[in-house]
């Protein structure tokens, strides 16, 4: 296959792209990235003078471009390029809405005019908003998100879908679970407190730290992408979890006791407003349609990605360098300073 990854210098792109050039020999890549803050070549030097792998910098939201990339004729498009950050779209929504939803909807219209054969959409479980004690969402849950982020996956989620319904736009809509491993932007939950503990420093955690997530390694999550690019069927969605459902506090300590970190560093902070309790997917049609199945256990993942961190401080120090101090302090100086406001009045955090 010829395939259009879109955002592939991020964490699930950059592992997806190194996944497919490692396991068929014959397919070839190229990566449309626009290098924002979480986009990174260094997380893609190992394969950058592979010859079947290619990197365009553009942004997905530009038509021209698009177009003339498209043109060269490819058998399927990947399209992960997407803001990720919940809490930057807390604090500003504008270029969520405009790269997630116009952006992808720039790419569709591309797509659908170069008569691409296949082209998988990388939305999220966040699309479902918050899972009741028990409940676990299908691909037939109703779509409730939650934050700005949330809202416009959704957004480009259901243009998908629409494509599909209207024009025949042979889509196919993977919805997963939270991601961690190598190269993910030291923003996330994981790599925050790797980087942050490794230093000494406090490790924020949101409310009362008993929110769920069901953690997936980002290998797994490729294997997935890979079998919905090859034996999905088009206009269908496909759920990925792992069954890995951790409360944040859980994560935390397991993580402090293998660096030999003390739980002291744990500070409990103002929660995040709008966040989601707990995500739970029911993953059976990936099982049975497409012979999906996660494989690597949290406990190893974790190990894996602690080692990772611990062995690449110069990639760490390349994503600190690209904005992630500023936006740290920023975001945490505000958060505080709305905490010490609420003790000041006699509230609780
Ligand atoms: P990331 O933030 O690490 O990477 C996003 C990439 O997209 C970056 O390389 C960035 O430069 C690029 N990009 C951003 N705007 C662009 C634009 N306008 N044009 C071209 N490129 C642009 O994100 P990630 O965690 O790798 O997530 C990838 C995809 O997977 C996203 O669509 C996200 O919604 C989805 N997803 C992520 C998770 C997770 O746990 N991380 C889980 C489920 C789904
Ligand atoms: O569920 C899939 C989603 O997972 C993806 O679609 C998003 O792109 C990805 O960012 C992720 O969203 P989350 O909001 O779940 O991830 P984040 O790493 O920001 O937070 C994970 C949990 O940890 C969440 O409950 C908030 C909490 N948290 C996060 C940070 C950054 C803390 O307690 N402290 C923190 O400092």
């Amino acid at each position: 296959m010829k395939i259009l990854v879109t955002g592939g210098a991020g964490f699930i792109g950059s592992n997806f792209i190194r996944y497919i050039l490692a396991r068929y020999r014959r397919d070839s890549i190229v990566n449309l990235d626009k290098l924002t803050y979480s986009g990174n070549l260094e997380s893609l030097r190992d394969v950058e003078k592979d010859r079947r792998y290619a990197f365009v910098k553009g942004d997905v939201g530009d038509a021209r471009k698009v177009r003339k990339i498209l043109s060269a004729g490819f058998d399927a498009v990947v399209h992960f390029a997407a803001e990720t950050h919940v809490d930057r779209s807390i604090l500003d929504g504008m270029a969520f809405v405009q790269t997630n939803v116009l952006g992808t909807q720039c790419l569709m219209n591309a797509a659908r005019e170069a008569g691409i054969k296949r082209f998988v959409l990388v939305s999220t479980d966040e699309v479902y908003g918050s899972a009741r004690a028990g409940e676990k969402f299908t691909e037939e849950s109703t779509l409730a998100p939650n934050s700005p982020y949330a809202a416009s996956k959704a957004g480009a989620d259901l243009l998908a879908r629409a494509h599909f319904r209207t024009f025949r736009f042979p889509v196919i809509i993977t919805r997963c679970t939270n991601n961690y491993g190598p190269f993910q932007y030291p923003e996330k939950f994981i790599p925050l407190m790797l980087t942050r503990a490794a230093e000494g420093q406090s490790i924020p955690v949101y409310g009362d730290g008993m929110q769920v997530r069901d953690w997936i390694w980002v290998k797994d999550h490729c294997a997935g992408l890979d079998a919905a690019l090859r034996k999905g069927r088009e206009g269908e969605i496909y759920n990925f979890g792992a069954g890995n459902e951790w409360p944040n506090l859980d994560i935390a300590r397991h993580l402090l006791r293998l660096l030999k970190k003390p739980e002291s560093l744990l500070t409990f902070v103002q929660d995040r407003p709008g966040h989601d309790r707990r995500y739970a997917l029911d993953s059976s049609k990936a099982h049975r349609e497409l012979g999906w199945e996660p494989a690597t256990s949290l406990e190893e993942g974790l190990k894996l990605t602690v080692q990772w961190y611990a062995s690449n401080p110069d990639w760490v120090r390349g994503m600190h360098s690209k904005g992630y101090r500023a936006y740290f302090r920023e975001h945490y100086d505000r958060r505080d300073a709305t905490l010490a406001k609420a003790l000041s009045h006699g509230g609780k955090k």
